[in-house]
């Protein structure tokens, strides 16, 4: 009997259906809220790093000054990848693509620190490597594609200050450090989307962390989901002009075409995450004269108006929106957008896929298995007759 007889409903794309309990964090998609183990995004976006927040995604309770101090030079120890992988980087076409090349090399970390993942301890460190090396691999790509030097981890620099120094050579000045870290505290974590879920996923079978992150890479990549900042910039390029933003949303809009960076599946109001991106993006723009803010900000209000006219329903922006004019205005090479992402998201799956193999309380997370619609051919009791090639026409 297949999967699907005794089913009369399905759920297209899991919406609202719950499949586990987390700790991790929370969505109030109706008034715009979003909770990292209790704490108010917005509290940490204001007050902490993206070292704490890491932290306190991967533990439950925000560190002590000795536990955080403990932490990061963890962290900073870790920032180093083997030269070997680095010496392979150099065999990949220079044009790959950086996510590809993120997915490729975070699963390959297994192959060269493969101790030991049964237990809960084993996973903190992996989920330590995995913070510390993501940086190095994005960085190290950067720069083997565009024949620059390599150039080592600084354990003096925080995790945003490190990788944008490890990417460019020149160390940031302060508020662009501050800037970046408050991009990578609001990526890093946001319940069950669909990265997150994949992550859970491989975890549920017991694979290890290097597999689930690395499976979480490819489903970040896609444009729906990670890979609409790199997509909105792409956009906003396009556009050029504050002047043309209303009519090329339009024109997308009557294409039926959606538009990146505007709408998500549990937010129904504004992103939290956006409001802070927004201000950040303007605030760059007004100190570097660029006119990427008022372009994005021109999409945003041309896009509310057309799916307002066209579909009578409210649309907002979502974390993609203004990420992408801020990467642009700190001088990151666009198609780096999605690895940043990754980048801070990382420590959101590594504390999902703890979750995933060790929660302790009631239910605990099975392997995920649901239920297929089979809508395919249908011969009867005994399927359909195979026959040989040579006889079929
Ligand atoms: N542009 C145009 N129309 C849109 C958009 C958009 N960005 N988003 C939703 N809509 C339309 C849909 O076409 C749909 O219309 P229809 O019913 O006539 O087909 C209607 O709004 C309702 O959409 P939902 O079903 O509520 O949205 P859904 O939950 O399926 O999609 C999603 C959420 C995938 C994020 C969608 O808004 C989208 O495609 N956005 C653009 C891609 C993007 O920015 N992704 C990043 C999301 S955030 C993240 O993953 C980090």
């Amino acid at each position: 009997m297949g999967d699907s007889n005794e089913m009369e409903t399905k759920n297209i794309g899991l919406r609202g259906i719950k499949v586990a309990d987390t700790r991790i964090s929370d969505i109030n998609g109706a008034q715009g809220k979003l909770i990292y183990r209790g704490y108010n995004i917005m509290d940490l976006t204001e007050n902490s790093s993206y070292e704490e927040t890491a932290y306190l995604l991967l533990h439950d309770s925000l560190p002590s000054m000795k536990e955080l101090s403990v932490f990061r030079s963890m962290i900073s120890e870790a920032r180093f990848i083997p030269k070997q992988m680095q010496k392979n980087m150099g065999n990949w076409r220079k044009d790959a693509d950086p996510m590809d090349m993120l997915q490729a090399f975070v699963a390959a970390l297994a192959g060269y620190y493969d101790e030991e993942f049964s237990s809960k301890e084993a996973s903190y460190e992996r989920a330590i490597n995995l913070i510390a090396k993501v940086p190095t691999i994005v960085a190290s790509w950067q720069r083997i594609r565009n024949d620059m030097e390599l150039i080592e981890p600084d354990p003096s620099l925080s995790h945003a200050a490190n990788f944008l120094y490890m990417m460019s050579g020149e160390k940031p000045d302060k508020d662009v450090e501050r800037i970046f870290d408050v991009c990578l505290i609001l990526h890093a974590e946001h319940t069950f989307n669909a990265s997150t879920f994949t992550a859970r996923q491989v975890a549920s079978t017991r694979a290890h962390m290097y597999s689930a992150a690395s499976a979480a890479i490819g489903s970040l990549s896609g444009e729906l989901h990670g890979g609409a900042n790199y997509e909105v910039m792409k956009m906003l390029l396009d556009i050029g002009h504050v002047e043309k933003a209303g009519s090329w949303i339009k024109e997308r809009v009557a294409r039926n075409e959606r538009v990146m960076g505007m709408g998500h599946a549990v937010y129904k109001t504004f992103d939290p995450r956006a409001r802070v991106l927004k201000e950040m993006s303007r605030q760059l723009a007004a100190k570097t004269g660029q006119p990427w803010f008022a372009i994005t900000e021109g999409v945003e209000e041309a896009t509310i108006a057309e799916i307002k006219r066209k579909k009578s329903m409210d649309i907002y922006p979502n974390v993609d929106l203004y990420s992408a004019s801020i990467y642009y205005m700190l001088d990151i090479p666009m198609d780096l957008n999605t690895p940043i992402f990754a980048i801070s998201r990382v420590a959101g799956w590594a504390a999902h896929v703890i979750e995933e193999k060790f929660a302790e309380a009631a239910p605990k997370p099975a392997l995920y298995r649901p239920k297929a619609v089979y809508v395919g051919k249908d011969c009867g009791p005994d399927g359909c007759e195979y026959k040989p090639i040579n006889l079929r026409t």
